[in-house]
C-alpha cells in the first residue's frame, strides 16, 4: 500500500489520518483494522449513490463486517432530524452497540448527517468519511463539522465530532457532474485566495488538466486542498479564534445569494460570486489595493465561474439575509476581507454602507 497520502489532522480532540489516492477505495478493509471494531458497519448514503458504489463497497467491507446498507435521501433532504430518527431506529434494530462503525458513503450532505448520527447515537461511536463529490473531498469531510437542518435554517442542528480517518478517492469523480464537480473547484480556488499565492497561481495555470479527471493536477489540488484546511483546523478547531473563519472567505455575500435566489445556484457558483465582490469590499475599506480585486475578479471569468450577482437584485434584501450569516455578531456583519491574494483577515464589523454600494456600483 503506496500509491497514496497520507496526512494527518491534529487537534486537541485527537489526531487522524486523510488518505488522499487513486483507487485506493480497495484499502478502505485494511484502514478500518485500526478501529476496535465489534464487527458490525453501517455504510450510509443514498439512491444515486449507492446505485453507483454501494454494492461495491457493501462487497468490500463485507470480508471482515456484517454489513448493513442504510439508504437516505438524496441531497440535503437528508439533513433531517426525522431521517436521523429512522437511521438510529435501524441501527438499533440491526443491533449496533457503542463499538459499531458507520461509514459515509456520499457527498457532504451524507456526511454531515452521517457525522451528526455516529456523534450522537450511544454518545459517540466509530465513523468513516469516504467523500464521493469534489466539494467533500476538499472540505466537508475534514474537520469535523456535523449538522442536520431545522426548518428555520441551515445547519442549525450539530456537533464536532471527527471521523476515524477520511478516504478520499479521486475516481469517485469520475462519475461526478461536472457544473458540480466545477462548484467545487472554486472552494479549491478560495483555499490559494485567503491563504496562498502560490497555489491559487497553481490551479489558475494548471486549471484545464485540473478538469481532467485522470490527471496528477487534479490529486495534487485535491492533496493540498486537504492540506490546507486540516492545518487550519488544527490552530482553530471549534473556529472560534477567527482562523478557521478565514475559510469563510466569500462566505459572507454567497451564503445570501444562494439563500436570495433559493438555492437555485450551486454553492460553490455563490462562492465564486462572493469571493469577488468580498474582495471589492476589501478595496473599500481600505484592505487590498483595486488591482488585488481586479486580478481576483478576472481570474474567476477566465475560469468559466460566475463572479457577477445578476441586474435586479434587491441589495437590501441581500444585506438582510447577511445579517443572519452565522459570522454575525450583535447584528454586524462580518466578512473576511483580502489584504492581496494569499492573505486573509477576519473583520467583525463592515459597513452596510459600504457593501451596498459595492453591491449596487457593480
Ligand atoms: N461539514 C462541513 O464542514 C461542510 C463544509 C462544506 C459543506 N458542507 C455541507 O455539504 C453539503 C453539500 O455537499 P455536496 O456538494 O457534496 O452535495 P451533496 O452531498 O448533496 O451531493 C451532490 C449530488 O451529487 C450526488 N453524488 C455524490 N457523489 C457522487 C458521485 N461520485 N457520482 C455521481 N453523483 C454523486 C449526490 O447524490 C447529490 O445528488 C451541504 O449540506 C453543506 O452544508 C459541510
Ligand atoms: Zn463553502
Amino acid at each position: 500500500m503506496s500509491n497514496f497520502h497520507e496526512i494527518r489532522l491534529r487537534t486537541r480532540s485527537g489526531e487522524y489520518p486523510i488518505y488522499v489516492g487513486r483507487g485506493i477505495i480497495n484499502y478502505l478493509p485494511k484502514f478500518m483494522d485500526s478501529l476496535k471494531n465489534s464487527g458490525k458497519c453501517a455504510v450510509i448514503t443514498n439512491k444515486v449513490v449507492g446505485r453507483l458504489y454501494g454494492k461495491f463497497v457493501e462487497e468490500l467491507l463485507s470480508t471482515k463486517f456484517k454489513v448493513y446498507l442504510i439508504e437516505v435521501p438524496d441531497g440535503e433532504e437528508c439533513k433531517d432530524l426525522r431521517v436521523v430518527e429512522r437511521v438510529y431506529d435501524e441501527l438499533i434494530t440491526s443491533g449496533f452497540d457503542r463499538y459499531s462503525t458507520i461509514v459515509a458513503l456520499g457527498g457532504g450532505s451524507i456526511g454531515d448527517l452521517s457525522g451528526f448520527v455516529a456523534a450522537t447515537y450511544m454518545r459517540g461511536i466509530n465513523y468513516v468519511q469516504v467523500p464521493t463529490t469534489l466539494l467533500a473531498q476538499v472540505d466537508a469531510s475534514i474537520g469535523g463539522k456535523t449538522a442536520v437542518n431545522h426548518p428555520k435554517g441551515k445547519n442549525i442542528i450539530g456537533v464536532f465530532y471527527h471521523p476515524h480517518f477520511v478516504l478520499i478517492d479521486v475516481n469517485f469523480l469520475k462519475t461526478h457532474d461536472l457544473r458540480d464537480f466545477k462548484s467545487g473547484l472554486a472552494e479549491v480556488i478560495k483555499y490559494g485566495v485567503v491563504l496562498s499565492r502560490e497555489f491559487y497561481e497553481y490551479v489558475k495555470v494548471n486549471w484545464g488538466r485540473i478538469l481532467d479527471i485522470n490527471s496528477d493536477e487534479l490529486l495534487y489540488t485535491i492533496r493540498r486542498s486537504c492540506e490546507f484546511k486540516a492545518s487550519i483546523v488544527s490552530m482553530d478547531e471549534f473556529d472560534r479564534e477567527g482562523i478557521r473563519a478565514l475559510l469563510n472567505y466569500g462566505h459572507t455575500v454567497g451564503h445570501a445569494i444562494e439563500a436570495y435566489f433559493n438555492y437555485e445556484l450551486r454553492h460553490g457558483e455563490a462562492v465564486a460570486i462572493g469571493m469577488c465582490y468580498e474582495a471589492k469590499v476589501s478595496v473599500a475599506m481600505g484592505y487590498a489595493r483595486e488591482s488585488t480585486a481586479t486580478e481576483l475578479c478576472s481570474t474567476l471569468e477566465d475560469l468559466g465561474l460566475p463572479f457577477k450577482i445578476p441586474e435586479g437584485t434587491d441589495v437590501d434584501k441581500l444585506l438582510s439575509f447577511m445579517r443572519r450569516d452565522k459570522k454575525a455578531f450583535s447584528g454586524r456583519i462580518a466578512m473576511v476581507l483580502l489584504r492581496d491574494i494569499g492573505s486573509g483577515v477576519l473583520v467583525r464589523d463592515v459597513p452596510e454602507e459600504i457593501i451596498k454600494e459595492v453591491v449596487m456600483r457593480w
